[in-house]
């Protein structure tokens, strides 16, 4: 009686793969990475999303455009508005990303971005794919890279989440076979793990990193996460220097929570779904998710966005100016450190930690008791201008 269906899934499936022979080639004929240094200017394209998205962006701009008075007026970097990235216009096309958006997305070198609506069954809009993930994809932003820090808990974690390949790659392309048996896909493709795998254990021997922790649940999910796992062990051979582990995703989403073993770990790398759990989690022991910022990184692209979502509740009760801009400028640090401004990332990150962890002068709430997400950001840029701002940033540490 499901003859049809078993006949259109099959063609389906058949398509897929095709697809998904055509995206492992392209990966492995991939070019180098972009050399931020030979561009003039560097194209800063801003989306501020929907929800508390615009009002967090702006804030965020606002830091960098402060920092990077001098490259702007030098003509070294510029920010350039990219309209049409909101939930209306998406809805109004249809399109996760409609094509004029992305066109202009992609004139850009890289892009601050605001959260975005990502609709889901019985909301009020169709149920169009996430623009996340949608922009991940193509620009093919393989690369999830977050970092979570609590340094009175000895916590300094950076995970690097595949970021294009998982449960997400054909997250939206599953198949029904009536409407009781549902299906979905699940990829890794060996290129595809290696480059994302490979990026954690560079980054490890750059940043005096000491140990990698490889996290799949490949005794249950053989072949994907097998494959993921495999990739790690080969990868490891070239890295003798780093220590290497690996875990299964839910033991290791308890021991984040153990306070003996949690400071142990140090870069985690992980397939795109596991990698999505596990951050929420880590950013919720740093302090909740609108304290995380998140870098999507290709050869080619990068985009920098909050981990949060767009609290579309806040905007409906009026709060939006009370949304906390912090995770979008952690998320701007780490634009400033990918284009190659590092000092500039470094003193932003010192004025995070003083504002943030140290000072704790301004508490934002989201609600009328704390302070604005521009006095947040006002804060931040008058920390910046104190010229002993490492001094003070040293002297907190070392207490
Ligand atoms: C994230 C978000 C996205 C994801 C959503 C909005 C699609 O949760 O960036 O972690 O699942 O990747
Ligand atoms: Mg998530």
């Amino acid at each position: 009686m499901y003859e049809d269906d078993i006949k259109n899934a099959a063609k389906h499936f058949e398509n897929l793969l095709r697809e998904q022979i055509d995206r492992m080639e392209r990966i492995k004929h991939e070019g180098d990475w972009i050399d931020y240094s030979k561009l003039k200017p560097i194209i800063i394209g801003v989306a501020g999303g929907d929800g508390i998205g615009p009002y967090i962006t702006e804030q965020t701009q606002r830091v960098l455009e402060f920092l990077l008075k001098d490259e702007i007026d030098e003509g070294k970097v510029e920010f350039r508005k990219i309209e049409g990235l909101t939930i209306e216009n998406r809805v109004k096309h249809m399109q996760a990303v409609p094509d004029d958006v992305l066109d202009e997305i992609k004139k850009c070198h890289v892009l601050l971005k605001g959260p975005t609506t990502t609709p889901k069954k019985g909301d009020p809009w169709p149920n169009i794919e996430s623009a996340n993930v949608a922009i991940r994809r193509a620009l093919d932003l393989f690369a999830n890279v977050r970092p979570v820090k609590v340094p009175e808990l000895g916590i300094d974690w950076v995970f690097f989440r595949e970021n294009t390949e998982g449960a997400y790659m054909l997250g939206s392309r599953g198949v029904m076979i009536g409407n009781e048996l549902a299906i979905d896909f699940k990829v890794i493709t060996a290129p595809g793990a290696e480059r994302i795998i490979r990026l954690a254990f560079d980054y490890a021997k750059k940043n005096g990193r000491k140990k990698v922790t490889v996290v799949t649940k490949a005794n249950v999910v053989k072949k994907t996460d097998g494959l993921f796992l495999d990739i790690a062990e080969k990868v490891a051979k070239d890295y003798p220097e780093i220590e290497w582990d690996d875990w299964f995703i839910d033991i290791m989403t308890a021991k984040l929570i153990d306070p003996s073993r949690r400071s142990q770990f140090d870069v985690i790398v992980l397939p795109n779904l596991y990698g999505d759990i596990l951050t929420d989690e880590a950013a919720q022991i740093q302090g909740g998710v609108g304290t995380a910022g998140s870098a999507n990184i290709g050869k080619r692209y990068a985009m920098f966005e909050a981990i949060h979502g767009t609290a579309l509740r806040m905007v409906k009760e009026g709060r939006a100016k009370y949304a906390n801009p912090m995770s979008m400028i952690k998320a701007g640090a780490m634009m400033l450190e990918h284009l190659g401004f590092t000092d500039k990332a470094k003193k932003l990150n010192m004025a995070i930690d003083i504002t943030n962890s140290f000072e704790k002068k301004i508490t934002v709430t989201g609600h009328p008791d704390g302070a604005t997400g521009e006095k947040m950001a006002n804060y931040v840029i008058e920390t910046l201008k104190d010229p002993n701002l490492e001094e003070k940033w040293k002297k907190y540490v070392n207490q």
